[in-house]
């Protein structure tokens, strides 16, 4: 019996958006969901034991590594919609950071085997696959860019830059001009942990970019009101 709640929390994942009803209905059978506690580890770096994709279909899961000093870098916040854990089932090497529920979060799982034969069944789901980690390997080069090249002030601007491509939505402002809300915002330590600095310095340059008028904090929302500030490289605190 295929179970109809299930299939219509795969239709909000981003990646099966090209799969018709009748690829959806056999992708339900194969998947089995499970509730997850804020701040539960999904997935552990280097672990080699669980062999599972993993879909959100609600709540949001935060991936890191850990470095020696025992500092954790984000390398991604994900929200309903997103998948993780595709990176060891197709190469067969250990996982490649941790990933931990940030809140409550319901995950749809599938099967290393399941998903592996529906890859090689399905070419819209590898070109979904494909268009999705170039997305984060751009990502990812943009941060490691940024690393090396610009200031504290230029890294935490580039985080908001990247906040606002990948969930950017475009209202009217209270003054009738466009802005771009990110709901939902992350918090100033994980936004430390996304530009490899510390919770002061983020607050320090948020305190500046509020001065500005580029920012505005409110409540779970951060509003961007001047993006242009944000991309002037000689801007400093
Ligand atoms: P896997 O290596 O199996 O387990 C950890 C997962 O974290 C990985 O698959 C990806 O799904 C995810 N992941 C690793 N690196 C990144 C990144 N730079 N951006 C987004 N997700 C990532």
């Amino acid at each position: 019996m295929v179970d109809k709640a299930i299939v219509e929390l795969l239709k909000g994942v981003d990646l099966f958006s090209e799969l018709k009803e009748e690829q959806l209905e056999q992708l339900a059978t194969l998947v089995i969901a499970n509730d997850f506690a804020r701040d539960e580890t999904i997935i552990l770096e280097k672990d080699e034991s669980t062999q599972a994709l993993f879909l959100i279909a609600s709540g949001e899961v935060k991936v890191f590594m850990t470095g020696i000093d025992g500092r954790e870098t984000i390398l991604a916040l994900l929200e309903r919609g997103d998948f993780f854990g595709e990176m060891s089932l197709i190469d067969g090497e250990p996982r490649s950071a941790t990933v931990k529920a940030v809140t409550s979060a319901k995950l749809l799982i599938i099967r290393r085997e399941h998903f592996l034969d529906l890859l090689k069944s399905t070419p819209e789901l590898c070109m979904g696959l494909l268009v999705e980690m170039s997305k984060r390997l751009r990502k990812s080069n943009r941060q490691i860019g940024s690393l090396s090249t610009m200031s504290v002030y230029g890294r935490v601007a580039g985080t908001l830059l990247s906040l606002v491509e990948e969930r950017g939505v475009r209202i009217h402002g209270t003054d009738g001009r466009m802005v771009t809300v990110i709901r939902n915002r992350p918090t100033q330590q994980q936004l430390a942990e996304m530009s490899g600095t510390t919770r002061e310095t983020v607050s320090r340059v948020f305190s500046s970019l509020v001065k500005k008028h580029s920012i505005s904090v409110m409540g779970k929302d951060l509003v961007i009101l001047e993006e242009s500030l944000l991309r002037d490289q000689d801007l400093k605190e």
